[in-house]
């Protein structure tokens, strides 16, 4: 199976006059199509600063990531910004949406900015916002939705241009637990039938439960009981166990060998 996204000694370095801060120290990541990949860590462990170096938001001290072949850290501003627009999908804690545009409008956006024909954006904006379950809303501006709704919204955007990957910053971190649970089902879902590699980070034990795999990061480093492991011994998915914790990683031998027994295992548990 080729690889989504891929990311190789990733560092990155912030200066400021309190001296050196190590937001991300020596990462090596690989997610697969149709793999979600949650990233779980204390605040300031560094989940935002990864995400945004493998995004290509931020550039990295050392490092490299590719999407797919293509090498996203040797590009220029401009190549870098339509690779991004054509493979990535971004959803924000804060929903990101402009207040004055609808949400039909909203999820539009992106494929204006990538100037595709209006007839084809009528119809994969209707698309999206039918797989987010918001069909009916189309028309409502952000003020007039509720939060989870705002958020499905922010997702359908984030798909709409049909992204091989999608990063999203703790994306239920505004919502209650129960609406965070269905927009994390509805993260699942999508990554799952559209074969999207996708990075979530949150603090959330209830969608960690989720996630294909976990990668708890502490002090900008992947913990090294979970992370080789996971990456080496089964690419395909190796969820956290049922604590939800995915603390010091199932045994390997426990470990699915395919995502649909690891998603059989997963319905299994969620029915317990
Ligand atoms: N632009 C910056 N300049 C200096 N230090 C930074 C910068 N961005 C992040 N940091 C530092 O890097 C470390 C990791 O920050 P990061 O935002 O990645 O953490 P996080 O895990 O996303 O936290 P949270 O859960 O609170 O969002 C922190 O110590 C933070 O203060
Ligand atoms: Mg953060």
């Amino acid at each position: 199976m080729s690889t989504a996204i891929r990311a190789e000694g990733l560092t990155r370095t912030f200066r400021s006059a309190a001296g050196e801060v190590h937001a991300c120290v020596d990462v090596d990541l690989t997610v697969n199509p149709g793999e979600l990949v949650v990233v779980r860590g204390a605040s300031g462990a560094g989940k935002t600063t990864l995400l945004n170096l493998l995004g290509g938001l931020d550039q990295p001290t050392s490092g490299r990531v590719w999407i797919g072949d293509v090498e996203l850290t040797a590009l220029g501003e401009d190549d870098l910004a339509r690779i991004r627009r054509e493979n990535l999908g971004f959803v924000f804690q804060s929903f990101g949406l402009i207040p004055v545009l609808s949400a039909a409008e909203n999820v539009e956006l992106p494929l204006r900015i990538a100037g595709d024909d209006p007839t084809d954006r009528n119809a994969r904006v209707a698309e999206a916002l039918h797989l987010v379950g918001l069909a009916d809303h189309a028309a409502q501006r952000p003020g007039e939705l509720s939060g989870g709704q705002q958020q499905r919204v922010g997702i359908a955007r984030a798909i709409v241009a049909r992204p091989r990957v999608l990063i999203a910053d703790e994306p239920t971190g505004q919502l209650d637990s129960r609406t965070a649970a269905s927009v994390m089902d509805l993260l699942v879902d999508l990554v799952h039938t559209r074969q999207i590699a996708a990075i979530v980070s949150t603090h959330d034990p209830l969608l960690v439960r989720r996630a294909d795999r976990v990668i708890e990061i502490h002090d900008g480093r992947v913990a090294p009981a979970l992370a080789p492991a996971a990456d080496v011994a089964t690419p395909a998915a190796a969820p956290p166990d049922a604590a939800g914790a995915g603390s010091a990683a199932a045994p390997a031998a426990a470990a699915p060998r395919t995502r649909a027994e690891a998603r059989s295992r997963r319905g299994a548990r969620m029915d317990g």
